[in-house]
């Protein structure tokens, strides 16, 4: 699904992207999609903190298996707009994946260095399955070959905040998703 920008009065936004609605209606039906995939059986969910807490938390209430969730952390931006070098993994998973279906689910797909980084580690936890779910994917912006199976919205390259996702850890609460505008994407001294 792709978006188009529409205005808002939020003082440190130059648009909004995804608004509220179409959240809830893309989740609801990619909660259909994981209940087509998965039928009645139990899921592992792994969801990379913190960008991905309100994402998963809405998408888990669509769905009425049995799921198991554990959290990953890892850092790749700091405080900036720029992906730097290569993702480090900081926190690390409690749950044992060898043998059960396993459901990676992130906020944001971009270089795809974070996602192919964590998916290279649980494949090497012999989980039965492995998927990945993203709420939004910037397909131009690849660095390293990287597919979704799961995507809510395809965005063009702008750096989006809000429903999780940040600006030196700022703005995860607002309920939409919002383009930041250039001149709020310096970092204070
Ligand atoms: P990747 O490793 O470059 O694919 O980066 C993925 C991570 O970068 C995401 O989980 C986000 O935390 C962060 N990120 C990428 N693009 C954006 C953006 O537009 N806004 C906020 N965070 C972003
Ligand atoms: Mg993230």
């Amino acid at each position: 699904m792709t978006v188009t920008p529409s205005p808002t009065s939020h003082p440190d936004l130059a648009s909004i992207l995804v608004t509220e609605d179409q959240i809830r209606t893309r989740v609801k039906e990619l909660g259909r999609s994981l209940k087509e995939i998965y039928g009645h059986e139990e899921f592992t969910v792994i969801s990379i903190m913190n960008g991905a807490i309100l994402f998963t938390a809405d998408l888990l209430r669509e769905v009425d298996n049995p799921v198991r969730l554990d959290c990953i952390r890892t850092t790749s931006y700091g405080s900036a707009t720029m992906s730097k070098g290569t993702p480090k993994l900081v926190h690390g998973l409690t749950l044992d994946l060898a043998g059960r279906h396993v459901l990676i689910v992130d906020d944001i797909l971009d270089t795809g260095k974070t996602l192919s980084l964590i998916a290279g580690m649980i494949r090497g936890m012999k989980p039965t399955s492995v998927r990945v779910c993203v709420l939004l994917d910037k397909k131009g912006r690849r660095q390293v070959p990287f597919e979704a199976d799961l995507v809510g919205f395809d965005i063009p390259d702008m750096f989006v905040v809000g429903y999780g996702l940040d600006f030196a850890e700022r703005y995860r609460n607002l309920p939409s998703i919002g383009v930041l505008k250039p001149e709020r994407q310096e970092l204070p001294a």
